[in-house]
């Protein structure tokens, strides 16, 4: 039994030693056995410290024999397994991170999207995208968009787009090269908030129309004064000739009922917009007023969703035989346009269009996918969301993507946590609690505490993050959210949550977009041609590694699976609403060729910059 002990205790203090043992490595068994023994035992310290006064007088060895019984508690793997003997931090700090973390894992649980889920998901995006083509006021819109084939990089001309659909408005010009290439010139501008939700259309209309008229003056001086020079020089306001006019093609993100190339009526806003004035109005006709009244050399001549610029633009740039089948925004708002066959469409077509293609392209405005809540996945913090949302049990899908969305579904759960006397989140009792040695303060008006107030581009920089110090994120904590010297357990809380709600997000854009690959066929077809993708927006752009997930999800879709998610090509289509606008324009001014005058000018091509 000495034996025994004496070639155990020098490989528990000293692993490599080669010393004999003796009377220092006793000492050393007898001091951490009582350590042991205070640790664990703490209320038969009094029957120890008498027994260890009896045994005081005898040789070392012999008082190593001695507590034997204590050794054998050494022994227990537990306490093995664990060496430091003596705390390093504060013992008390250990049970208010562990229940923060703990209730962390807690609520990142609840953003947890299993597969079977993910692959219920897709059965019933499939389900609600035929019921959209059988009929109108589905949850999936599956709006016919008249657009009927997408372009193959040898279009060309010069072409005015603009953009509205989120945060800012974007005018362009662009010069197709007719050579899958183009030269693109914009500038952007923030929408004013007030005029998300001004009263009359008017309003937002005559600022879109000013920003065109700083554009043509800042990048197209010279023909925008030679046409007013004209205008003024011409006895009839109609005298300058139509071949001067730019077409415009505008991008109007929002759900649209399209009844023409240029013409379409608003059928609501998404995206923090509000102007009940515009629902049920045309949307060019009401930009062209506007353009209009400041006597520009513009027409309207293509309404188009930013999806359907998307994959317009991508089928315009990318390499291969065929043209995308997918378009698809993950911004500030999420959507995606695909060709469709014609003999699919089954509800009724009100616009003219060419149908030599078979196809067209439909806007499926998937932000509004399960508005019902079939399959979605809904935590307490996607209700609450919801429910103080302009627009209630609309765009749901949306609102478990989407830019807009993310950074309020995290702030909506982070302040819940915050709020839990259990756990201590983004607060410390004192300087021993955070590993900064100072105390977390917050604030009053940090965008914590502020519908919105939590911008999500916060996400990933808590996603990128991966020094174990969390340095980057504790510093936008503190720059965009008013938290000042978060510890690290509060970082290490914020990033799960922000990551699950990113996860989340992927898996979920893999459902849209795996279902729509499904729909058009393209993995049924022999060979190895790659379904080809267009996509746009921050998230998918910014967000590290959401490509990824969103391919990690396809690998367990059926009918996907392994093979078919090596087929699938997602491909950044940047400035693909404006570039796609343009080509959608252009398609527009050939249609025009059934008009006598428009034949005129399609002849005599534009002599526009
Ligand atoms: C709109 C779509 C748009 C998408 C992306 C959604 O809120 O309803 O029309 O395509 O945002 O911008």
């Amino acid at each position: 039994m000495t034996t025994n002990k004496k070639t155990q205790i020098p490989a528990f203090f000293d692993p490599g030693s080669s010393r004999p043992v003796g009377v220092v490595p006793l000492c050393s068994a007898a001091v951490f056995t009582l350590i042991l023994i205070l640790q664990f035992f703490p209320h038969g310290f009094k029957l120890f410290f008498d027994t260890s006064i009896l045994v005081a007088g005898p040789p070392v060895s012999h008082r190593a024999s001695t507590f034997s019984p204590s050794a054998r508690v050494a022994q227990d793997p537990p306490v093995c397994e664990s060496p430091p003997p003596f705390p390093t931090t504060p013992p008390v700090s250990k049970p208010l991170a562990m229940a923060l973390a703990e209730e962390a894992r807690a609520v990142v649980r609840q953003f947890d999207y299993s597969d079977e889920n993910v692959n219920k998901g897709v059965k019933e995006f499939l389900r609600q995208l035929d019921e959209g083509l059988h009929k109108d006021g589905t949850s999936l819109s599956q709006i016919p968009t008249y657009v009927t084939a997408v372009p193959n990089g040898t279009e060309k001309g010069l072409y005015l787009a603009v953009d509205l659909g989120g945060t800012n408005f974007r005018v362009c010009s662009i010069n197709l090269n007719g050579d899958s290439t183009f030269k693109l010139t914009y500038s952007k501008v923030a929408i004013p908030k007030e005029l998300m939700v001004a009263k009359t259309s008017e309003e937002l209309f005559s600022f879109l129309a000013k920003q065109i008229e700083d554009f043509l003056k800042t990048h197209h001086f010279h023909h925008y004064e030679t046409h007013v020079r004209r205008r003024n020089t011409v006895s009839s306001p109609t005298g300058y000739k139509d071949e001067h006019v730019f077409r415009l093609g505008f991008t109007f993100s929002f759900p649209v009922k399209q009844v023409g190339i240029n013409k379409g009526t608003l059928i609501r806003w998404t995206k923090g917009f509000d102007i009940p004035d515009t629902v049920g109005k045309d949307v060019c006709a009401l930009l062209q007023t506007e353009i209009d009244k400041l006597h520009l050399p513009v027409k309207v001549a293509a309404l188009v969703n930013d999806t359907v610029g998307t994959l317009m633009a991508r089928s315009y740039a990318a390499p291969g035989k065929t043209g995308a089948v997918l378009g698809a925004i993950f911004g500030t708002g999420t959507n995606g346009a695909y060709v469709e066959k014609l003999s699919n469409i089954k509800k009724p077509l009100e616009g003219e269009f060419d149908d030599t293609t078979g196809d067209m392209v439909i806007n499926t405005e998937w932000g509004s996918f399960d508005n019902q809540l079939n399959v979605l996945p809904t935590t307490p913090w996607d209700v609450q969301l919801d429910k103080e949302s302009p627009n209630p049990g609309f765009q749901m899908f949306e609102k478990r993507v989407s830019g807009m969305f993310l950074g309020e579904i995290v702030r909506l759960a982070i302040l819940d946590m915050m709020q839990n006397d259990k756990i201590s989140f983004f607060k410390d009792e004192n300087s021993s609690f955070n590993d900064w040695r100072s105390t977390t303060n917050i604030g009053k008006h940090s965008g914590l505490f502020r519908q919105w107030g939590l911008d999500s581009s916060i996400l990933s920089v808590a996603a990128a993050d991966a020094n174990p110090e969390l340095g980057t994120l504790r510093q936008q904590l503190e720059s965009q959210l008013e938290v000042y010297s978060p510890s690290l357990e509060d970082a290490q809380a914020f990033k799960a949550i922000a990551s699950a709600v990113g996860r989340r997000a992927a898996r979920l854009s893999a459902v849209a977009i795996a279902a729509i690959v499904l729909q058009t066929g393209g993995l049924d077809k022999p060979g190895d041609e790659p379904i080809d993708i267009g996509v746009d927006g921050s998230l998918v752009e910014h967000y590290p590694s959401f490509r990824d997930m969103i391919y990690e999800a396809f690998r367990i879709i059926d009918g996907v699976g392994e093979e078919g998610a090596k087929r699938i090509r997602i491909g950044i289509a940047k400035d693909g609403s404006g570039v796609g606008a343009a080509l959608i324009a252009l398609v527009a001014a050939k249609m025009e060729q059934h008009n006598p005058f428009a034949n005129h000018q399609l002849h005599n091509p534009p002599t526009i910059a």
